[in-house]
């Protein structure tokens, strides 16, 4: 651990242009510097450096933190280890905190996990490759084309069908068995101890760093299961973990996008086939976490998931996620029948590449397969294929993109823009929705709130007043929160250090890139009179509000006059009404 005040004097003694500058060659250009941004492909620059407030942030990618954060993204690296680099940059000798007892133990348990995972990664790898017991299946990984360098990169290994052979092994080397317990990967009976996996093929599954954290083993036959996985364990979260991302990160990082797929050997057949900017899911379906984690690494996703029903499933509700992370997503379909091992079995891999161009925009999949499913032939069928739309549709963060799918959804449909749009205001939502949000318009870059957020960070007056009339009715969302954060944290201190320092705790990417923003272009809003603009800005912000009045008599319409929703929102009319007639 890196003490608190050793990060701080780091931070102090650096200045962010010259560490940005060790990347990418800036120029001078008002308040702030500009270059090309290393974190996506552009030829005009729009990577912008703060030196006041010690602050990045593209306006073309919306990457954006402090030198941490910099450091972090473009090299791969964890905070700690990113503070250290830079300590060494400035001539800072960094002493670890002295761990509490309790750090101290979580610790060695690890060093102790990390040990095990090597030793069981190992030990499989040494049967596959030595010895009878691997022979069968050194025999399956033939019949699969699966070569001695691919084997390798993958650490594949083979689990005996043997009671208790990892168990020993463990113990040989000794291991304390309670502790490999944790990790699930052997268990405990009346009778001893005995191996998770038996007469299995095992893919070591890695963390983004490459550590082994926990294992999959597939039968070599048609038996049932197929896989199974080593459970959750203090290493292992599956719902955050893609398989693969270790040997993909170079190759997303030169080509900015990454490709999903479900299984181990379709990450295996892709990058056997040179599509090495891969990864897989570990036997779940795509989560909220991993679409972060992508998000942290590539600009664009393509989904590539089997050509069947399930797959189609994944796909869409892939999409919403994407959607939701505003992450641009693609959809690459194989040929009916085929899996992406079994397509590139059979094809070169210029005809998956082909495939890859031509792959659709997620939302464009989701329509399509929308209509060929239920034709929209009927006004029945229409309606029922809206309601399908609308609640993905509000998702789309992009105005254009969002105007472009209007007009084609239109067209497709044969209704009028004007029908289509009444549709997205209110009426008829699905009860399962959440409720109140979704009345309170979200734009993309809302300019109002981007104004009025730079104003509470720039001038104390208007802080002062916008505090007094409360934040809550002047923002909302992501703005909101942000906000409160900053507020927070100036009144603690208005040192533009210890506000950079605030993008670390910022969870959401949508977040700390609003953050960055904001922190960059203060330029704009030099000498003015804030009150004029404050006046301006709450009363455009509080017309949008009131707008949404509407929405809400809509729902409340349809729902159960007891819900918690319905007071809710009866509540939420009562305070917009209030304040039209204020206005
Ligand atoms: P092959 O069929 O050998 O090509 O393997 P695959 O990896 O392509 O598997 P498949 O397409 O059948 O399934 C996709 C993924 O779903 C697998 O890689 C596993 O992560 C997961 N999966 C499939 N079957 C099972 C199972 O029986 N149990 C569990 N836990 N996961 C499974
Ligand atoms: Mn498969």
């Amino acid at each position: 651990m890196i003490p608190d005040d050793k990060v701080r004097e780091v931070a102090e003694r650096l200045s962010i242009v010259e560490v940005v500058a060790d990347y990418v060659s800036l120029r001078r250009a008002g308040a702030n510097y500009l270059g090309l941004c290393p974190f996506h492909a552009e030829k005009t620059p729009s990577f912008n450096v703060n030196p006041a407030r010690e602050i990045y942030h593209c306006f073309g990618c919306g990457a954006g933190g402090n030198a941490f954060s910099f450091i972090m993204k473009i090299e791969g690296l964890n905070f700690p280890e990113a503070v250290k680099l830079l300590a060494r940059k400035v001539g800072i000798e960094i002493e670890e905190r002295q761990l509490t007892p309790a750090e101290k133990k979580s610790q060695d348990e690890h060093v102790q996990f990390r040990r095990i995972n090597d030793l069981t990664t190992s030990y499989y790898r040494s049967v596959l490759l030595n010895g009878q017991e691997g022979e069968p299946a050194r025999q399956y990984l033939a019949k699969r084309s699966v070569g001695a360098d691919i084997s390798d990169a993958y650490q594949l290994g083979f689990a005996p069908d043997r009671r208790d052979g990892l168990a020993k092994h463990l113990k040989n080397n000794g291991v304390g068995l309670d502790i490999a317990l944790n990790l699930g990967i052997i268990r405990k009976s009346d009778s001893g101890w005995y191996d998770l996996f038996r007469n299995r093929l095992i893919f070591p599954i890695r963390d983004a760093r490459g550590q082994v954290i926990a294992f999959a083993g597939r039968v070599l036959d048609a038996s049932l299961p197929k896989y199974i996985n080593s459970p959750e364990s203090p290493l292992y979260h599956k719902s955050s973990v893609l398989f693969g991302l270790d040997m993909a990160l170079p190759t997303i990082r030169t080509g900015n996008s990454v490709v999903i797929v479900e299984g181990y050997f379709d990450h295996l057949a892709l990058y056997r086939a040179g599509v090495q900017n891969v990864v897989a899911t570990c036997g779940t379906a795509l989560t909220g976490s991993h679409a972060s984690l992508i998000k942290r690494h590539a600009e664009r996703v393509y989904t590539l998931f089997d050509s069947d029903n399930a797959g189609k499933k994944a796909t869409i509700r892939s999409m919403e996620l994407f959607l939701e992370q505003r992450i641009p997503a693609y959809v690459i379909s194989l040929p009916a029948g085929d899996d992406p091992d079994s397509f590139l079995a059979e094809h070169p891999s210029e005809e998956f590449a082909a495939l890859r161009n031509k792959a659709r925009p997620a939302f464009e999949y989701f329509v399509h397969s929308l209509l060929a499913e239920t034709p929209p032939d009927s006004v029945d069928s229409k309606v029922r294929i809206i309601d399908d739309i609308v609640p993905r549709f509000r998702k789309i963060a992009d105005s254009i993109e969002r105007d472009l799918y209007e007009k084609e959804i239109c067209r497709l449909l044969g209704i009028t823009v004007h029908a289509f749009r009444k549709r997205i205001g209110g009426g008829n939502l699905s009860p399962h929705e959440a409720p109140i949000n979704r009345y309170i318009p979200i734009q993309p870059a809302d300019t109002v709130q981007d104004t009025l957020l730079t104003l509470l960070l720039n001038y104390p007056d208007a802080r002062a007043e916008i505090e007094r009339v409360g934040l809550e009715s002047i923002f909302t969302d992501d703005y909101l929160e942000l906000a409160r954060l900053l507020l927070q944290s100036m009144a603690v201190s208005e040192d533009s250090q210890v506000l950079s320092q605030l993008v670390e705790t910022l969870e959401k990417p949508e977040q700390k890139s609003l953050f960055s923003r904001m922190m960059v272009s203060e330029g704009y809003l030099a000498d003015i009179n804030w009150r004029a603009v404050l006046d301006q800005c709450t009363r455009s912000h509080e017309k949008k509000q009131l707008a949404s009045i509407k929405d809400i008599a809509a729902r409340l319409a349809v729902i159960d006059p007891g819900s918690d929703e319905y007071s809710l929102l009866l509540k939420q009319a009562d305070t917009l009404r209030k304040r039209k007639s204020e206005l």
